[in-house]
């Protein structure tokens, strides 16, 4: 078994996959979409959301890898054959680039960068009252790879850091809280809400008015994981009302965002196009050639996702 290795994306990265896979792998079959050939051929799939039923037309396939950490590009397509693994990248400089995202904007907030910003423009020399890091509470929600990289990141800073998450686990310095029964208790206690979660079935809609209220008072939230996960309204509602100071929004409900949503005007939001971790070849491939390696050789795979849970 040793097919050809199809790249379904429609970004531009193409050829440096083709470049790393063959430095683990040697010379191969790569096709990239537009130019996929006898779909007989095709063995293993690498996709960033594919077009619907796309991945179905290769009758051969043996592994689907997606190019993304988060799953719901791939699993949105309801035609996906039942019986091939999928694999997701684990990518340490996707990782790193997230927690600095996330790092830099509550840094931000947490210091009055913008307070001083307007003072700077008005000529005025005031210093701001500030809260002590001991006492800006970081909430991360959703504890897999990269929650865990951002949540340990805050901790180092010295910010008493908690994470929330599905199933129990232990992290060293961090308090966690986990299953929907303890949501509640964690929102009220994140002045620093950092959404890191997948977006499956039950994390969708979860940011709704209900959470936003339950978080202090002049909470400011940062998204970098999907946009899914917000209702839009319920978080323009609470940034207008003062519930929340502001938001550092890196994804959307609808991405690109359409030219009239409101979010790109408003003042307390910050808005990034989904570039908070980018998928680095250069990073991300030893993982997958390793998983190519193992499902040539019937090997269990790294990073295998549950399609039924969704990550
Ligand atoms: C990006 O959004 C990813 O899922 O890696």
């Amino acid at each position: 078994m040793t097919g050809a290795i199809a790249y379904i994306s429609r970004d531009s990265d193409g050829p440096p996959w083709k470049a790393v896979l063959e430095a683990g792998l040697g010379p191969v079959d790569f096709r990239p979409l537009g130019a996929l050939g006898r779909l007989e051929d095709i063995e293993v799939a690498l996709a960033w959301k594919p077009p619907p039923g796309l991945i179905a037309t290769f009758p051969n396939l043996k592994l689907i890898v997606s190019l993304g950490m988060g799953v719901d590009h791939l699993l949105a397509d309801d035609r996906l054959p039942a019986g091939v693994p999928i694999v997701r990248i684990m990518d340490e400089g996707l990782v790193g680039q997230m927690s600095e995202y996330a790092l830099f904007w509550a840094l931000r907030h947490h210091r009055d960068i913008d307070k001083y910003a307007a003072s700077q423009r008005a000529r005025r020399w005031r210093p701001e009252p500030f809260v002590d890091t001991l006492h800006r509470r970081v909430g991360v929600m959703g504890l897999g790879a990269i929650g865990q990289d951002v949540a340990r990141k805050f901790a180092l800073l010295g910010f008493p850091v908690a994470g929330w998450s599905r199933t129990p686990r232990t992290l060293d310095g961090i308090e966690v809280f986990a299953g929907r029964d303890r949501l509640g208790t964690f929102l009220g206690r994140s002045d620093i809400l950092v959404d890191v979660l997948p977006l499956t079935r039950d994390t969708r809609g979860l940011l709704d008015a209900a959470a936003f209220a339950a978080l202090p008072r002049g909470a400011y939230f940062i998204n970098i994981a999907r946009g899914g996960h917000v209702v839009d309204e319920a978080l323009l509602a609470a940034l207008d009302s003062g519930q929340l100071a502001g938001a550092a929004l890196d994804v959307a409900n609808t991405e690109p965002l359409p030219a009239d949503h409101p979010f790109w005007t408003h003042d307390r939001i910050a808005l990034t196009p989904h570039i908070a971790g980018a998928t680095n070849p250069r990073t991300a491939s030893p993982a997958v050639i390793e998983n190519i390696r193992r499902r040539r050789a019937g090997l269990p795979l790294l990073h295998q996702v549950d399609p039924q849970a969704g990550y």
